[in-house]
């Protein structure tokens, strides 16, 4: 069992992302990673009294501890919601919120969610090996190796693990299934990925690729990034802002891209005289944490905060 500490969680570029997003005290806020709600609560404390602050997270655990208990936030501003962020238009049209001034997305796992061994995020303990930020839906990393064929697992830990033994992993995962024994908890998988995987990465631990790649699958959490992007674009104000903190460069890749992508003007080729379709987002910057953020928490080490602008809306 992990210390009582190792249930909360630190937050990551706290300042610098309240400051990035509010451009309005009054506005209408979403924090689509409530997590713990520190960047919720500073968030709150920026608000005026006709500010409103939109939460939610997918992890039911999260929304308990915005309701509930001593860590329950009482403000007739905030709300929490159990949802995902790739489907927050469809929450904000339930709320009949047409459009909002802000959003931050704060990527990834919250520490209460890997320093719980049930919840099968980690190599560090032994536990099921779960992984989703969802128990209630979807499908568990154990279930997914009980059914997938190798090419299939292969894909997940080589694309999102970005781990160069892919394939002795697969290989080792099948093999084991095949004799009876599938995986089933988190010590047994990096057991077997310590035995397939061949060279050592300085000061990781060789299961780290494969629980990434594993964790990213099961969430979708690629495809949720991309749709929570393109909501945010067509649902914040003239001068809203986007800000989206990440933790690896799978993640900050697509937020990058999709950036660059929105703040050109497009032609369209097939009517090359028509106007141009005006981009919609100005970037607005790229922050790291600072050497004291990252001595203080060094989970704070591989974040990348990017901020951009929602440009004039037609009205
Ligand atoms: C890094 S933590 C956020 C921490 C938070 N900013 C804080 O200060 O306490 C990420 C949180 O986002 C949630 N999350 C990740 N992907 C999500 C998604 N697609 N939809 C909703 N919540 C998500 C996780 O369940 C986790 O609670």
């Amino acid at each position: 069992m992990s210390s009582p500490g190792a249930w909360q969680h630190t937050t990551v570029l706290l300042a610098e992302a309240i400051d990035a997003l509010v451009t309005t005290p009054d506005g209408v806020y979403v924090d689509g990673t409530f997590g713990r709600g520190g960047h919720a609560r500073a968030l709150l404390a920026r608000l005026s009294p006709r500010g409103r602050l939109i939460a939610l997270d997918r992890d039911p655990q999260a929304v308990a501890a915005a309701t509930t208990g001593d860590t329950r936030i009482e403000d007739a501003r905030f709300s929490i919601h159990h949802t995902r962020f790739g489907a927050f238009a469809d929450l904000l049209a339930a709320l009949d919120v047409a459009r909002i001034d802000g959003l931050l997305l704060d990527l990834g796992v919250s520490s209460p969610q890997i320093d719980d061994p049930a919840r099968g995020f980690s190599f560090r303990f032994d536990g099921p090996l779960d992984m989703r930020m969802d128990p209630t839906r979807g499908e568990s990393a154990a279930d997914f190796l009980a059914r997938a064929d190798e090419r299939h697992i292969a894909e997940v830990i080589k694309d999102y693990g970005e781990e160069r033994f892919a394939v002795p992993v697969a290989k080792a995962l099948v093999a084991r299934r095949e004799g009876g024994n599938p995986v089933r908890t988190t010590r047994e998988l990096s057991e077997v990925v310590a035995r397939a995987v061949k060279t050592r990465e300085p000061g990781q631990d060789p299961a780290t690729r494969t629980f990434q790649g594993l964790r990213i699958f099961v969430n979708a959490e690629l495809e949720e990034l991309e749709q929570g992007l393109s909501a945010a674009v067509q649902r914040l104000n003239s001068g809203g802002r986007l800000v989206v903190i990440s933790f690896h460069s799978l993640e900050d890749r697509i937020v990058k891209t999709f950036i660059a992508r929105e703040s050109r003007s497009e032609v369209d080729r097939r009517a090359p005289f028509a106007p141009e379709k005006a981009h919609r987002l100005r970037s607005i910057g790229r922050v790291k944490p600072s050497d004291a953020e990252v001595r203080a928490n060094p989970r704070a080490r591989s974040a990348v905060m990017r901020v951009a602008e929602r440009t004039e809306v037609a009205a």
